[in-house]
C-alpha cells in the first residue's frame, strides 16, 4: 500500500515542548523544570477533560488556564507581561534538530500536521518556524471541538487532505496519540524519544523532584476548568455540619 500522506503530530514530536523551560526558569528562577513539567501535564489532562464534559474550550485557553493552575499551585506569583512572555512561547517552540531534512527528504507525498492546538496558534508556530515552506497542510482539531484521541479528531485527516487511513501513516512520540490514531485505524510510527534505561538512570541521579510532590501538585489542587464546587472542606468530619447548613 502506498504511503500517500505523512501526518504529524505538533506538540512534542516536531516542536519541542521542554523548550518553554528557558523562560520559565528565566521567569521564576529555580522553578523553571517543575513549572515546564506540570504546565504540559495538565494542558493534555485539560483536553481530554473537557472532551468528556463536552465543554470544549480551544487549546488557546487551555494552554493559558493550565499555566495559571501551575503558577498557583506552586504560589508564584507573575505580573502580567510575565505570563504573556511564558505564553509566547508556546508560538515560538523550538524544532527538534532533525525535523526540516525529515521533511525535505519525503517532499512530493502529502506532509500535513494534525493537532489538538487551535488554529491560531498552530498557524503562528507554523509559519515562525518556517515550517510552512514544507507542509502541505496544517489541521486543527478545531472544527470538531473534541480533541485527540477521539476518532472524530483523526477523521480530519481524511476529510481534508483526501488520503485514507491505510494509505497514512501518522507520527506522534505522544503515545497517547500513537494509541489513538492506532484505535482509529493510522498506520503509525511512535516516535520514543526516552528509554525506560534513560528514566531509571535519571531515577539513580536522582535528578527528579520527589514524586510525592509531583503527584501533589498535579492531583491535590482545584483545577482551572471554569467550575468551582460549592463548598471546599478539608475533612470529612465536616461534612455534617455542612449538611445541616445545606438544608437550612
Ligand atoms: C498535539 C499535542 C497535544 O496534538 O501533542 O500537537
Amino acid at each position: 500500500m502506498t504511503v500517500k500522506a505523512v501526518v504529524f503530530d505538533a506538540y512534542g514530536t516536531l516542536f519541542d515542548i521542554q523548550s518553554v523551560a528557558s523562560i520559565t526558569e528565566q521567569a521564576f528562577p529555580g522553578y523553571g523544570g517543575i513549572i515546564t513539567q506540570i504546565w504540559r501535564i495538565k494542558q493534555l489532562e485539560y483536553t481530554w477533560l473537557r472532551s468528556l464534559m463536552r465543554r470544549y474550550q480551544d487549546f488557546s485557553v487551555i494552554t493559558r488556564d493550565s499555566l495559571t493552575y501551575t503558577l498557583r499551585c506552586l504560589s508564584l506569583q507573575s505580573d502580567p507581561a510575565v505570563f504573556e512572555r511564558i505564553m509566547d512561547k508556546y508560538l515560538h517552540l523550538d524544532l527538534y534538530p532533525d525535523v526540516r531534512a525529515t521533511l525535505a527528504a519525503m517532499h512530493g507525498r502529502k506532509l500535513a500536521i494534525l493537532s489538538n492546538g487551535s488554529t491560531g496558534m498552530l498557524n503562528a508556530l507554523v509559519r515562525n518556524s518556517g515550517l510552512d515552506r514544507l507542509l502541505n497542510a496544517t489541521i486543527s482539531i478545531d472544527s470538531k471541538r473534541i480533541f485527540k484521541p477521539s476518532p472524530d479528531a483523526y477523521s480530519l485527516i481524511e476529510e481534508q487532505l483526501g488520503a485514507a487511513p491505510e494509505e497514512t501513516l501518522f507520527v506522534s512520540s505522544n503515545p497517547w496519540d500513537a494509541c489513538g490514531a492506532k484505535a482509529f485505524g493510522l498506520n503509525v510510527a511512535w516516535i520514543e524519544r526516552v528509554t525506560p534505561e534513560a528514566i531509571a538512570e535519571a531515577c539513580v541521579r536522582n535528578d527528579l523532584i520527589a514524586p510525592l510532590t509531583m503527584f501533589k501538585a498535579i492531583r491535590t489542587q482545584m483545577d482551572e476548568l471554569g467550575l468551582e464546587p460549592d463548598y471546599r472542606i478539608h475533612t470529612l468530619s465536616e461534612l455534617p455540619a455542612l449538611v445541616a447548613a445545606h438544608e437550612s
